[in-house]
């Protein structure tokens, strides 16, 4: 279905030039470093990794923020480049940060809050925004209505603050979501809630949602396919289904490994984390970016060469010379004619 592609990214690369003293320049951070991703309509994907491997790089990219150092973004057919693109295409993805309260305006109250991107992309006459206004608030259960208006951000909870982000992400009838871990500055007992919520709007209005998280144990509430990143790359993608079964990546292995086993019975044994520091992005480990932490590293392959994209099944994808059929880098996996 030719027409089923949103989003499409290629090649993409988001590096920031670190300066000593403002002026001595040290190098560049290679934040995201050549990452290509596919997103459906209507589909909803995670991006997993722990902190600093740049995940919220990338989607402040895919959202316009950052301008790419290489590589290409096409929405809905249409290459984002200039200004004219990127101001059509800004009001068309919405954004959900990390941070609620930081992410609103402290001065301004709820009506104002959801009315101004509004009237910045020319929505109107008034009634208009107001009907907008109150379906927003609907949808994110802020009601009655009424109550929440004249509301200022620090009178609200956390949980009904990122609500409120949420009605603003979706006040412009977004094609595209994408949620910066929405949840981790949450109380726990309020996770659940605003991941549900979103899963519903999703399906409602046919979103299409990119959810970014650290926490690998949450994508299994609403996403079809997951990206594992690391040191800046994508270094496995999946159905979700197929990653939780078989990951076939070590850090995937090492990441899944991680999750805290919800049975109390075994609530104390220790659980394996990936071992090791996270890669400098400075100056990322040569060929593998995992190979100084890998317990399956082959010297001489995964230091040398790097990692070609395999398909060891059908829709999984793994940047891993473990998974080298064709033998001519690495040795061929047992079991393989
Ligand atoms: N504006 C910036 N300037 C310089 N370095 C940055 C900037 N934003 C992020 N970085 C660096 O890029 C890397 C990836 O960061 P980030 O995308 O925030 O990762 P994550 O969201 O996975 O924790 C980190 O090393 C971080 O220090
Ligand atoms: S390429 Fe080598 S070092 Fe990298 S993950 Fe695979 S086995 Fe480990
Ligand atoms: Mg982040």
């Amino acid at each position: 279905m030719p027409n089923d592609l949103l989003l499409s990214i290629r090649d993409l690369h988001t590096w920031f030039e670190l300066r000593r003293w403002g002026f001595v320049r040290v190098g560049f951070v290679h934040a995201v470093d050549g990452v290509d991703f596919d997103l459906h309509r209507g589909e909803a994907v995670a991006i997993v990794g722990e902190s600093g491997c740049g995940k919220s790089t990338l989607a402040k990219t895919i959202l316009g923020l950052h301008l790419p150092r290489q590589g290409e973004i096409i929405f809905d057919g249409r290459r984002v480049r200039g200004r004219e693109d990127l101001r059509w295409y800004r009001s068309r993805v919405g954004y959900v940060q990390q941070d609620p309260y930081g992410a609103l305006p402290p001065f301004m109250r709820v009506q104002r809050i959801l009315e101004e991107p509004l009237i910045i992309n020319g929505i109107g006459p008034r009634d208009e925004r107001v009907r907008r206004i109150r379906t927003a608030l609907e949808d994110v259960k802020l009601t009655p209505v009424d109550d929440f208006l004249a509301r200022f951000p620090h009178m609200l909870s956390g949980g009904q603050q990122q609500r409120l982000v949420i009605a603003r992400a979706m006040i412009l009838q977004p094609q595209l979501i994408v949620a910066d871990e929405p949840v981790s500055m949450l109380d726990a007992s309020v996770r659940v809630e605003i991941l549900q919520l979103l899963r519903g709007l999703q399906e409602r209005y046919g979103l299409s949602v990119i959810y970014i998280t650290h926490d690998l144990s949450t994508v299994r509430y609403f996403c079809e396919r997951v990206c594992v990143m690391y040191g800046g790359l994508i270094i496995e993608r999946a159905p979700i289904a197929d990653l939780l079964r078989t990951p076939r990546h070590p850090y995937t292995q090492a990441l899944l490994a991680a999750i805290p086993d919800p049975d109390p019975e075994n609530a104390h044994r220790m659980r394996d984390v990936p071992s090791g520091e996270p890669p400098s992005l400075l100056h990322p480990p040569a060929a593998c970016r995992f190979h100084p932490r890998c317990p399956a590293f082959m010297p001489g392959i995964c230091d040398v060469h790097v990692p070609k994209d395999f398909e060891p099944s059908p829709g999984q994808h793994v940047l891993c010379w473990l998974y080298d059929d064709t033998g001519l880098v690495a040795p061929r996996p047992a079991g393989r004619a």
